[in-house]
Parts: structure tokens; sequence; C-alpha cells
């Protein structure tokens, strides 16, 4: 099955929360997808399968993964993103990822930051792959168990005009 990235839409939200609440520590509640829609800074996508019945009717579209944004000045900055547990480690964050990146030269964007728990092997190697390096630390950036904080890894990848590979 062919899969795509489309803009996120409200009607997308349902599905992104199933998402997020099984995908990280601290998810995000429906106000902050809601505001992100929003806000014209924020760009939203979602993959999902490239079907006859998705393209039909947006509100039967299923979602396999989500990534939210922000652009400020020649940099995108990546807040989360997350692939619905039973389809990872299909190189399917690898494919949406790419493809984000390859919508951002609408933006004229020369960099790609983000950030992301230092404990995060997957993430961590995720971005590698995709041409990110680390950068910097911040230190203790993340609450953890009851009273203890993680850091944060900052990396960075050139997009070199909008090109996704390096
Ligand atoms: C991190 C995450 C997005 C990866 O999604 P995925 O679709 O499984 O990743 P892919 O299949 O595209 O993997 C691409 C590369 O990432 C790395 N990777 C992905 N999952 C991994 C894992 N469990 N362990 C180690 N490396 C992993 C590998 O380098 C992989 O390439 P390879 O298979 O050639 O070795 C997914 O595990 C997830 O949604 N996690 C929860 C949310 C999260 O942590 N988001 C990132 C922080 S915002």
């Amino acid at each position: 099955m062919a899969m795509i990235v489309d803009q996120m839409t409200p009607s997308d939200i349902d599905s992104v929360l199933e998402i997020e609440q099984v995908s990280f520590q601290n998810p995000w509640h429906r106000d902050a997808f809601l505001y992100e829609l929003k806000n014209r800074n924020a760009r939203n996508y979602i993959l999902r399968e490239d079907s006859a019945d998705a393209q039909a009717a947006s509100s039967l579209r299923s979602v396999d993964g989500y990534g939210c944004f922000h652009v400020a000045a020649d940099e995108l900055h990546l807040l989360k993103m997350a692939i619905k547990p039973e389809k990872r480690k299909q190189n399917l964050a690898f494919y949406f990822l790419a493809a984000c990146f390859g919508k951002s030269v609408e933006d004229a964007v020369a960099f790609a930051f983000l950030e992301v728990r230092e404990s995060n092997r997957a993430a961590i190697r995720l971005y590698e792959k995709l041409g990110f390096r680390p950068v910097g630390l911040r230190p203790e950036y993340y609450s953890k168990n009851p009273g203890k904080r993680e850091n944060a890894v900052i990396m960075r990848k050139i997009l070199k005009g909008g090109n996704t590979w390096q």
C-alpha cells in the first residue's frame, strides 16, 4: 500500500490522539493540536495509506503517523512526531520526515532543528539516518519519573535550500 503525507485537519485529531497517548510520557491534549492547526507558523502533517476510501472521505482516513513543526525565519523546528506502534520498524518515520522536509521547500528554510530525550535511542538513530547531527544539550530539560529529569539532545540538519538529502 502506498503511503502519502497530508496536511493534518481537525478530523484527524482523534486518530492522532490515540497514537500520541501511547507514544509520549507527557502527551499533548486535544487543545494543543487544535492550537497548532490555527498557528500560522505551524506545519502539521499526517501519514496515511493512499486508499480510494480515504481520498473519497477525509473523515474515513486512518492516520499511521504525524508530525508537528514550526517555521521561524530560515529554521524548521520539529516539535514532535510519532508512528502508530503496530506500524513501526517499516521505515515509515524515515519516509514521513523526508517527505515533510521536501514540503518545507515552500518555506525556504535552511536548517531543521529538534530536541530529543537522550534516552530515546530509536529516535536519535532515525534522526542521524536522516542527516541530523547533535549540536548541543539542554540539561534536565524533560521530566522523567517523579522527581527525575532528563537531558535533551539538540540536533540540526542542513536542508540546503530544501534538499532533503545530504
Ligand atoms: C521513533 C519512531 C518515530 C520511529 O518510527 P519508525 O517508523 O519505527 O522508524 P523507521 O522504521 O522509519 O526507522 C528508521 C530508522 O530509525 C532507527 N530506528 C527506528 N526504530 C528503532 C528502534 N526501535 N531501535 C533502534 N533504532 C531504531 C533505525 O536507524 C531505523 O533505520 P534501520 O531500520 O535502517 O536501522 C517511533 O518509534 C515512535 O513513534 N516512537 C514514539 C514517539 C517518539 O519517540 N518520537 C520521536 C521523538 S519526538
